[in-house]
C-alpha cells in the first residue's frame, strides 16, 4: 500500500520536462534529461500554509524572505509522512540509524563521498546542533570566527547563546564575487581562534567554496588548533554537484579538525520536522560529540527523521526538479533586472534559492528592505542582517514560481 501510494504519488509531482538554461556562469548537471521540473503552489494555496513565512505579514504583502521554498514536498517524503500518520506512530524519536545508511548513500551519489555511519549524531536543527557543539567544546568567551556577510543566526549562536567572542573577517569580495580571505584568517587563527564556522555553501552571497580554498583552511585550522564546523545545509542545492565539497570529505587534515552539521530541511523543505545531523571523523572529535547528552536526539522529531530518511533515500529525481525549477528562477532574475532594474546589481548564485541584491543605487537609504516593504508591499531580508557593511543589500527568495518572482519585481519598479 505504502510503495503504491509512493509511486503514484510520484507520477503525480513531476508536471514538465525541464531542461537546464545554462546562461549562467556555472554549468548545471542532472542526473537525466528527462528530469521535470518540480512546480511552486499557486499563491492562493501558499497563503493558506502557516509557517512563518505566510503567517509573518499582512496578505496584502508579497513575501520573499524566509529561506523556504514555495514547492510541494517530495511525493517519498509526503508518503513516509502519511504512514506514520495512518499507523498514529507519533512518539518519541530514538535510534534511527536508516536516517545515517541514508544520508552516506545520498552524500556519495552526489558529492562521491561516504562519511562514516558510526560517527553520525542527530540534533533538533542545525542552530540547535551548532550551538550544543560549541558549548561542548569551547569555553564561554573562546574566540569563535565567522565571515560577514552571513546567515543571521550565526552572529546570534555565538554572541547570544554561547557568549563567546565572536571574530568577524569578512569576506574578500569583487564585484560580487565572495571568497575566504586567507591571509586575515590566519592571522586570526595565529591570536587564539577555537572554532570557526563555515558557512558551506554561504548563504547569502551564492557562493560555494573551492576545493582548494577548503583544504587550505583544514591546513591552517590543523596549525593553530582550530575547530572547523561546517554549515552545509545548502549543500545538495548545489548547481553543479562537482562544484560543491563537503569538507571532512577534503583532506586528511579536514577529517581531524572537521564537524559537518546539515539537515535535509533547507533543500527538502523540512524545516518545520526539526532534524539536523552531526558528522565527524576524528576519534578525538567524536569522543567529544558522544559525551553530549542523549536528549539531543529525542528534541528532534520523529517525524523529521522519517522524512529525511526519505527525503536522502527516494528523492533525488525530486531534487532535481526543484534544480531546474530554481535554474530557471535564478536566470530570470538577471532578465529582469537587465531590462527593469539594471542599476540593481546580481551575481547569479551556485546554489540554491536566495538572490544577494546591491540596491544601493535605487536611493531607497539606509533601510532598503524597509522602504520596500512599505512602499510596495514585497518583504525581502535586510542586508544589514548578514554583516554590518551590507546595509545596502536586499536579499530575495526565488524558490517560488516565475508568476510571484514577476509580481516581485513589479512592485519593485512601482516605488521607482
Ligand atoms: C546557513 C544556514 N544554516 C542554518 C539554517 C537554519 O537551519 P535550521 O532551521 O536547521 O536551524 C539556515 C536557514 O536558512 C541557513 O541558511
Amino acid at each position: 500500500m505504502h510503495k503504491k501510494n509512493l509511486r503514484s504519488a510520484k507520477m503525480r509531482s513531476t508536471t514538465e520536462k525541464g531542461n537546464f538554461n545554462t546562461s549562467s556562469s556555472t554549468t548545471a548537471l542532472l542526473s537525466s534529461s528527462m528530469t521535470k521540473a518540480v512546480r511552486a503552489l499557486p499563491l492562493d494555496e501558499l497563503r493558506k500554509r502557516k509557517s512563518s513565512k505566510w503567517r509573518k505579514y499582512p496578505s496584502d504583502v508579497l513575501p520573499l524572505p524566509v529561506a523556504e521554498m514555495d514547492f510541494p514536498i517530495a511525493p517519498a517524503v509526503k508518503a513516509s509522512l502519511q504512514d506514520m500518520l495512518d499507523r498514529s506512530d507519533t512518539g518519541h524519536l530514538g535510534a534511527f540509524p536508516e536516517l545515517f545508511e541514508a544520508f552516506a548513500k545520498f552524500s556519495q551519489r552526489q558529492w562521491n563521498w561516504q562519511p562514516d555511519t558510526t560517527q553520525i549524531r542527530i540534533a533538533t536543527d542545525v542552530g540547535v546542533g551548532t550551538v550544543e557543539v560549541m558549548r561542548t567544546l569551547i569555553k564561554a568567551e573562546d574566540k569563535v570566527m565567522l565571515n560577514s556577510p552571513v546567515y543571521e543566526n550565526i552572529w546570534k549562536w555565538i554572541s547570544e547563546e554561547v557568549k563567546a567572542t565572536l571574530v568577524d573577517v569578512p569576506l574578500a569580495e569583487n564585484e560580487l564575487n565572495y571568497k575566504l580571505d586567507l591571509d586575515a584568517i590566519e592571522r586570526e587563527y595565529a591570536n587564539g581562534i577555537k572554532l570557526h564556522i563555515l558557512c558551506n555553501p554561504h548563504n547569502p552571497v551564492g557562493i560555494i567554496y573551492t576545493r582548494s580554498e577548503l583544504e587550505k583552511i583544514a591546513t591552517l585550522a590543523k596549525m593553530y588548533g582550530v575547530i572547523i564546523l561546517s554549515d552545509e545545509i545548502h549543500g545538495p542545492l548545489a548547481y553543479n554537484k562537482k562544484e560543491f565539497y563537503p569538507f571532512l570529505s577534503v583532506s586528511d587534515d579536514a577529517k581531524e579538525v572537521g564537524i559537518i552539521i546539515t539537515s535535509a530541511s533547507k533543500s527538502f523543505n523540512l524545516a518545520g520536522l526539526k532534524c539536523a545531523l552531526i558528522i565527524t571523523e576524528s576519534a578525538m572529535l567524536k569522543e567529544k560529540i558522544n559525551s553530549m547528552p542523549s536528549e539531543l536526539t529525542s528534541r528532534a522529531s520523529l517525524f523529521g527523521a522519517v522524512a529525511s530518511t526519505a527525503a536522502y533515500s527516494e528523492s533525488d529525481e525530486w531534487l532535481d526538479g526543484v534544480l531546474i525549477t530554481l535554474n530557471k528562477n535564478r536566470n530570470l532574475i538577471k532578465k529582469l533586472i537587465d531590462s527593469k532594474i539594471p542599476t540593481i546589481k546580481y551575481r547569479i548564485p551556485d546554489f540554491g534559492y536566495l538572490a544577494w541584491l546591491d540596491v544601493s543605487s535605487l536611493g531607497l537609504g539606509s533601510d532598503p528592505a524597509g522602504q520596500i516593504l512599505e512602499r510596495s508591499k514585497l518583504a525581502l531580508n535586510a542586508g544589514i542582517l548578514y554583516g554590518p557593511k551590507h546595509s545596502n543589500f536586499v536579499r530575495l527568495n526565488f524558490g517560488t514560481s516565475e508568476e510571484i518572482i514577476n509580481q516581485a519585481f513589479d512592485r519593485l519598479v512601482k516605488i521607482l
